[in-house]
């Protein structure tokens, strides 16, 4: 349990009118992956940034971009965020009619596949997708905000689906997102989550704060 988790702070705590020197602070201040919450106002209630918006920052890191799919139908837009940059991609079984096909054609993209589970989506729908994803999101929130309280009951399920992880004995990551500051990074990090996503936590106080903010949440 010595392994410090992965930081992707979500960048929609940032600064939107300065999205890549943001990104560029987080990169310097040590954060892992960049997460990227799109979000398309129908399959939750806000709107934030498409493939365009991807591309123009993909020049300003060399981390990973995690791309979380918030928006229905997903499978018309899997080929666009593929092309601009994205390196994950995690979408909702409740966001297209065929997830197990979903996740074949972001792998078939040359991308990492994620499959993302509200708080109130058992985590049975993993039993039958286990092999085809290489990433499991358990949102410790309900989509379409950051600041939002954690939820306590998905650190059960947190529990739950590393446990069927590792069964699997394939290395396939187990992230949290919604909630996720210095007090409860470590609750989800014992319930078995090796990837922390943070916004509100990661971006407080301004840029001379990241590195601190991030080397709380590692627990370093
Ligand atoms: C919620 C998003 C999260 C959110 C996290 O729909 O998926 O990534 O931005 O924000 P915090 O860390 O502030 O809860
Ligand atoms: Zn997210």
């Amino acid at each position: 349990m010595a392994t410090a988790p992965l930081i992707a702070p979500s960048i929609l705590s940032a600064d939107f009118a300065k999205l890549g020197e943001e990104i560029r602070a987080i990169d310097a201040a040590g954060c892992d992956w960049i997460h990227v919450d799109v979000m398309d106002g129908h399959f939750v209630p806000n709107i934030t940034i498409g493939p365009a918006v991807v591309k123009a920052l993909r020049p300003h890191t060399k981390k990973p971009f995690d791309v979380h799919l918030m928006i229905s139908p997903v499978d018309t837009y899997l080929d666009a965020f593929a092309q601009a940059g994205a390196d994950i991609i995690t979408v909702h079984p409740e966001a297209g009619p065929h997830i197990h096909r979903t996740l074949q054609h972001i792998r078939s993209l040359g991308k990492k596949a994620g499959v993302v589970l509200n708080p109130a989506t058992h985590e049975s729908v993993l039993d039958y997708i286990i092999d085809d994803v290489d990433l499991v999101l358990v949102m410790s929130v309900n989509p379409g905000f950051g600041g939002q309280s954690f939820i306590d009951s998905q650190l059960r399920k947190i529990e739950a689906i590393r446990r069927k992880i590792d069964a699997t004995g394939r290395d396939i990551h187990l992230e949290v997102d919604g909630g996720v500051d210095v007090k409860t990074a470590p609750l989800a990090i014992g319930a078995g989550a090796d990837v922390l996503v943070a916004g509100t936590a990661t971006f407080r106080g301004g840029p001379g704060k990241y590195a601190e903010n991030i080397k709380v949440l590692k627990g370093l």
